[in-house]
């Protein structure tokens, strides 16, 4: 087991080089583009407010189409800084402190990508998003192997077999390549439509 860092000293360390990780074909980072598509499929054209948990730099706002008022939680300030140029509202906090403190129905649209496997009450976590998203709700859930839980430099949870029962798509992708432990990641992408939005 190698020692471990907080997520905030990992992250802010990685915001100047995210973005451009993200992008290089080696990360082959999926789960940003399928939660994008994923959206686009059930909302054609749409707007409101998304709060985006564990928003790093922002980069979904470059991917969805449709005018959304971007709200992100993250803990990590340098990551933040880019979401906030990319025109991002900004929490910063942790999710487990931000979530209990936002009152029901908050926000049309919750997403949580990439970002659930920092967070040890999975259960709590999922609650809060379900209270406080008003019409859907997109998740990825990463399937992370014991060999990428010892390797990686924060402590991290396999959440991927958590049970959610309401979900309109659940499937699994191939979501990316650990750019720090070269391991590749199966991601589950979660879909949960709050009200019929056809
Ligand atoms: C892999 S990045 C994902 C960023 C973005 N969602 C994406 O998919 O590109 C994980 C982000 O979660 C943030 N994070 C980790 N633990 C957190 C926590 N407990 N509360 C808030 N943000 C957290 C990190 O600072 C980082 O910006």
């Amino acid at each position: 087991m190698v020692a471990k860092i907080s997520p905030t000293e990992f992250y802010n360390k990685l915001a100047s080089t995210y973005d451009a990780t993200l992008k290089d074909p080696r990360t082959d980072a999926q789960h940003l583009k399928e939660a994008a598509k994923i959206f686009q499929k059930y909302h054609s054209r749409v707007g409101g407010s998304l709060l985006d948990l564990g928003c790093g730099t922002g980069l979904l706002k470059e991917l969805l189409k449709g005018e959304f008022e971007y709200i992100g939680i993250d803990i990590a300030e340098n990551m933040l800084h880019y979401a906030s140029e990319r025109g991002y509202k900004i929490i910063h906090k942790p999710i487990e402190d931000a979530l209990p403190e936002i009152p029901d129905c908050s926000y049309d649209f919750v997403f949580a990508l990439g970002c659930l496997l920092f967070i040890e009450d999975i259960d709590s976590t999922l609650a809060h998003i379900n209270r406080i998203a008003r019409k859907s709700i997109l998740l990825s859930l990463d399937n992370l192997t014991q060999e990428f839980i010892r390797n990686i430099t924060v402590t991290v949870y396999n959440h991927s077999q958590v049970s959610i029962s309401n979900a309109k798509e659940d499937y699994t992708i191939r979501g990316w390549r650990s750019p720090t432990t070269g391991i590749t990641i199966q991601t589950r992408m979660i879909y949960i439509e709050k009200v019929n939005l056809n």
